[in-house]
């Protein structure tokens, strides 16, 4: 039986020398964009808003818990509800508490390679598929300012951490329930979940596994950094599910709290 061969005529001569058509894709290349194009509006939308509400972030004694918000911990303002400020406060701050903490996982989330690639994709269309025409003329990369900026990524990486650990101590507050002793109670799950994830995205960073296995000749004469490479290289092939799961599940965390805070629902206690 004779098979029917079709040919598509791709005229060069498009954005940066490729195709004079938009794309040759007749698959639907565009949900993918659509998708982050609308989980990342709503999470700036969601998070912007919580930030400047500065009240309903912390569950305390009164209802016999120690629950905080993400977005407000650690509370660095001499204002914070009783019971979810840090050690340190910086006296004189008169606006949320929120903003005072909000660059360091900002800034690690935005200089993150693979939010890179999708929101380079979805917001700027440079370009926004495989086999898609660029919807710009010309290409600098990362080498001047603004995007220039993108090589501190490293840098935020190390301050996710320091947040990880106060996030998981904020977790393990969580079992405490002033006035009845310890127990688990939603709530404690749902900090203890938001820190996993947290720590599951921080592990699985690329800048991480460079810094446990990168620039290293011989694994053999590095045991120790072959160990970390080794634990953290199936971790960094699931990066962009942490990177989506830890963003959906820290709005969520920050939504139960709030919930809880304001007296809309109560903390279950399991035991
Ligand atoms: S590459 Fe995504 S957090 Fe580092």
């Amino acid at each position: 039986m004779a098979i029917a061969e079709s040919s598509t005529k791709v005229v060069l001569g498009g954005t940066r020398g490729g195709p004079d058509v938009a794309t040759l894709r007749k698959d639907r290349w565009w949900i993918q964009p659509v998708i982050t194009v609308s989980v990342l509006t709503a999470f700036v939308i969601y998070s912007t808003w919580a930030a400047f509400q500065n009240k309903y972030y912390y569950v305390g004694a009164n209802v016999h818990r120690d629950l905080v918000s993400p977005f407000y911990s650690p509370c660095l303002a001499s204002d914070c509800i009783p019971g979810s400020k840090a050690g340190f406060a910086f006296n004189g701050w008169t606006l949320s508490p929120a903003l005072i903490i909000l660059i360091f996982p900002l800034g690690f989330r935005l200089t993150c390679y693979y939010y890179r690639r999708s929101y380079y994709r979805a917001f700027w269309w440079s370009p926004p598929a495989c086999a898609v025409s660029d919807a710009h003329a010309s290409y600098s990369g990362e080498t001047r300012f603004p995007l220039i900026m993108q090589n501190l990524h490293r840098y935020f990486f190390f301050a996710g951490l320091i947040f990880n650990v106060l996030l998981t101590y904020d977790a393990l507050r969580a079992f405490r329930q002033p006035g009845l002793g310890w127990g688990v109670t939603i709530g404690t799950i749902v900090l203890v979940v938001n820190a996993t994830l947290l720590w599951l995205y921080s592990l699985s960073c690329h800048a991480c596994r460079h810094l446990c296995g990168g620039q290293v000749k011989s694994f053999s004469e590095h045991p120790l950094r072959y160990r970390f490479w080794k634990f953290l290289t199936p971790l960094n092939a699931k990066h962009m599910n942490f990177a989506w799961a830890s963003l959906v599940f820290v709005a969520l965390t920050d939504v139960y709290v709030r919930l809880v805070a304001s007296g809309a629902i109560s903390d279950y206690k399991l035991f």
